[in-house]
């Protein structure tokens, strides 16, 4: 039955009814509902507005309708009700009389801002728990990678040796921004609204503290307009979301290149890659390219609920009705990216032969040539132009860095002694990038050890 009606002769439009219902939605936010439902028996009956005996009977009947909707992924077939809120209305009146005394002094708009604000916690809490998984897995395979060196990229072109394992824990530093931005996020979503009503504040003296304690939020929100008709929580774990959909599909653009048989830096398990129908050769990195799609369903989950916002005026609107399947879809999408990436990391299996090869070919080692240069105390200006020069003269001849004689090197500058071909090795080039942050072996080493300490204080 619907909530409201006194007022009206006529009933609903049919096409409206359907276009205005909502329950298959927000039916996941079910089990929040009933607990606001029961922290507001509570509250009521604090405030002398129903008997111990009206308040049992309530606690009791919420715990049955939430027992069996326990395990049901959709509302019960042929339910006519709006909303959840209405759906645990009409159940609960099908139970007995006083549930007809349980929305005194509250709102549904203030119901639907405290079960999105619980919603967004629990999202937040698996994401965080997904997030720790992705970065274990990737200290394993920093690990297993800390002395097999590979290009490093600018352009996707080769620029300069770095270890497998630095590029593994770049991506450790972004997820662990992304664990940040979760932590900001909660502390503002983390405030209940109840006891804000319709917009103006609620009318009975309920204890808006003890509401909230209930329900496990750190504090109360402060303005009633505002607590109804926000909904920057929701964007805010959209928004971090999307910047983790982001570095994710960034990741999976890495790893894609890598494992193409092209590059063969790794191979990826079979258990997250699939065949093709025609092509019997294949074996294709779908989970990668999944999970690099997600980032566009973040973002565009993002960006449908804050243009949903734009510009309405205080405070509650229908247009919020529209929030939820945004929300859910990007917290799906990011959840679900998360846990399947953490899966191919675990099994990725480096090609140090391939990645050596990689990384020692060519022309990788050249600002090395250059620096020994300017040891000798060439400017680094004029050093970088004699070695384009000896680049120049490798690639008429045909020939690499490590192979072009050392004649060739001295008719360009005479400066060039035997020393340089040690100095352009791969492990002197990296073992040159000697500062914090960079990839020399010790300061990847060290920066392995670091970053186990950060996920193990994490998982405290
Ligand atoms: N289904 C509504 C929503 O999701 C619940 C609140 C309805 N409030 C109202 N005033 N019509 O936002």
């Amino acid at each position: 039955m619907a909530m409201w009606g006194g007022r009206f002769t006529k009933g609903m439009d049919p096409e409206f009814a359907l276009f205005q219902r909502s329950l298959e939605v927000d039916w996941r936010l079910l089990e929040e509902d009933i607990e606001g439902s029961k922290a507001w028996a509570e509250a009521l009956t604090e405030a002398g507005l129903l008997s111990r005996e009206e308040r049992d009977w309530l606690l009791a009947s919420l715990g049955t309708i939430a027992l069996a909707a326990e395990n049901q992924d959709r509302p019960p077939e042929g339910t006519p009700a709006e909303d959840v809120h209405t759906f645990v209305e009409d159940a609960l009146s099908a139970a007995g009389a006083v549930a007809a005394k349980l929305h005194t002094g509250r709102s549904r708009n203030e119901q639907m801002a405290a079960d999105l604000r619980l919603f967004v916690k629990d999202v937040a809490s698996d994401a965080d728990a997904a997030l720790l998984d992705l970065e274990e897995a990737l200290l394993d395979f920093a690990g297993r990678t800390a002395q097999v060196p590979i290009p490093g990229y600018t352009h996707l072109r080769s620029a300069q040796p770095i270890l497998f394992a630095h590029w593994a824990l770049a991506y450790f530093e972004m997820f662990e921004r992304d664990r940040g931005r979760l932590r900001d996020a909660v502390r503002r979503a983390d405030l209940c609204p109840l006891g804000s009503g319709a917009l103006a504040g609620c009318a009975f003296p309920i204890h808006r503290e003890k509401i909230a304690k209930r329900l496990g939020f750190a504090g109360i929100t402060r303005n009633s307009i505002d607590a109804v008709s926000d909904r920057d929580f929701a964007a805010e774990i959209l928004g971090a979301a999307s910047i983790g959909g982001i570095h994710l599909s960034r990741l999976s653009e890495d790893l894609i290149l890598y494992s193409s048989p092209e590059f063969g830096f790794v191979e990826l398990d079979e258990s997250v890659c699939t065949g093709s129908s025609l092509m019997p050769q294949k074996k294709n990195p779908d989970a990668l390219e999944l999970i690099r799609a997600k980032g566009g369903r973040t973002l565009g989950s993002f960006t449908t609920l804050v243009a949903t916002m734009k510009g309405l005026p205080l405070a509650y609107d229908r247009d919020f009705q529209d929030d939820k399947p945004p929300l859910f879809e990007g917290c799906d999408a990011w959840l679900g990216a998360l846990r399947v990436a953490a899966r191919v990391i675990s099994g990725c299996r480096p090609n140090p032969d391939r990645c050596r090869a990689a990384a020692s070919a060519g022309l990788s080692t050249a600002t090395d040539a250059a620096d020994w240069l300017v040891k000798r105390g060439v400017p680094f200006r004029a050093a970088h132009g004699i070695v384009g020069k000896v680049v120049r003269r490798c690639l008429d001849l045909g020939k690499d860095l490590a192979t072009l004689p050392l004649e060739e090197y001295r008719a360009i500058d005479p400066t060039f002694d035997t020393s340089i071909f040690e100095a352009i090795k791969v492990e002197a080039s990296l073992a040159a990038r000697d500062v914090i942050g960079g990839t020399a072996p010790s300061r990847v080493a060290a920066a392995i050890s670091d970053a186990r300490n950060r996920l193990a204080e994490a998982k405290r």
